[in-house]
């Protein structure tokens, strides 16, 4: 039961009976659950392979990637949930979310208990817009965006709020930022990461509970490096395709190469900063 909007598949999660499903049939574990929220093409992939290479730290890298998901299983909460077999699932389990609002995920997930640990991922608006685009095309799901030029997809699929699934970037990360405290949740930059991976990864460890030399750190960094995951598969390696859908370019500022229409681009990096503003976070260097 899921629709289609553009061309593009609406996942069970948007659906009254994916909700009442998960209401009724999920439990969280709040001491050892962690559910990475994201817009799209925010870096999710990254960080989930930054979250279960860091939990499973006492495997060697060899072990960890064969042992990958009886160690630390992982699933989107859309599409194809696996219902039954979570629960069988052993400690910890790792989550990503597109989809759910900030008071769907109290009301079906948390039900009243918010200490589980959510990682926001958040990203420049016009690198995602430019991801969003290259990826929408890479699997052919829409006609409109394989013949669309990118001002065009960007107008449709990022600002067009009557037909954006996810919704506006914006109410995105305004809604979860605005829980940041209500939540028990980390805030992770993309641009962050880019710069010093090192640095964020050892945020997500405190944050995680984790205690990791640094040296492990850096090997954490290496290991869910842009190159070793491209060249060598890394984790993605066990979600067979995911690779070459989601890898692409893996820098920040690709947005300069697409965007013609340079209002445009002006107009999305306003959002962005009034957005890093309110919610005190330092602005990277928006052009
Ligand atoms: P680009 O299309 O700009 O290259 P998501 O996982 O949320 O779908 O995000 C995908 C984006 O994250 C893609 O951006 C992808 O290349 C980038 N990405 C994935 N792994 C990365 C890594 N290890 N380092 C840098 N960027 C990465």
């Amino acid at each position: 039961p899921h629709g289609t909007l553009n061309g593009v598949a609406v996942p069970f999660f948007a659906t009254p009976e994916f909700r009442q499903e998960l209401t009724e049939k999920f439990k969280l574990r709040p001491e050892s659950d962690v559910f990475i929220v994201t817009y799209p093409k925010s870096g999710t992939t990254w960080m989930q392979n930054i979250v279960r290479t860091m939990l499973m730290s006492d495997d060697t890298p060899e072990n960890a990637q064969l042992k990958l998901d009886d160690r630390v299983p992982y699933t989107d909460m859309s599409l194809n949930f696996p219902f039954d077999k979570i629960e069988g699932w052993p400690n910890p389990r790792a989550f990503k979310s597109h989809h759910a609002t900030p008071s769907e995920m109290d009301k079906l997930i948390f039900k009243g208990d918010r200490s589980a640990k959510i990682i926001y991922v958040m990203r420049d608006p016009r690198d995602v817009s430019v991801s969003l685009y290259h990826h929408l095309k890479k699997t052919g799901l829409s006609k409109f965006v394989e013949e669309a030029t990118f001002d065009e997809f960007h107008k449709q699929y990022m600002r067009n709020s009557d037909v954006v699934y996810y919704g506006l970037w914006e109410k995105h990360v305004d809604s979860w930022l605005s829980k940041r405290t209500e939540f028990n949740m980390l805030v992770i930059r993309y641009e962050d990461m880019i710069e010093n991976s090192s640095r964020e990864i050892e945020k997500v460890a405190k944050f995680l509970g984790a205690h990791l030399p640094s040296s492990r750190i850096e090997e954490i960094a290496e290991l869910t490096s842009f190159s070793t995951v491209m060249h060598k598969g890394g984790l993605l390696k066990d979600e067979s395709g995911v690779t070459n859908s989601i890898l692409r370019k893996g820098v920040a500022g690709d947005w300069k190469n697409h965007f013609q229409d340079k209002e445009e681009a002006a107009k999305m990096a306003k959002i962005a900063e009034e957005l890093y503003i309110k919610y005190n976070l330092i602005t990277p260097n928006l052009e």
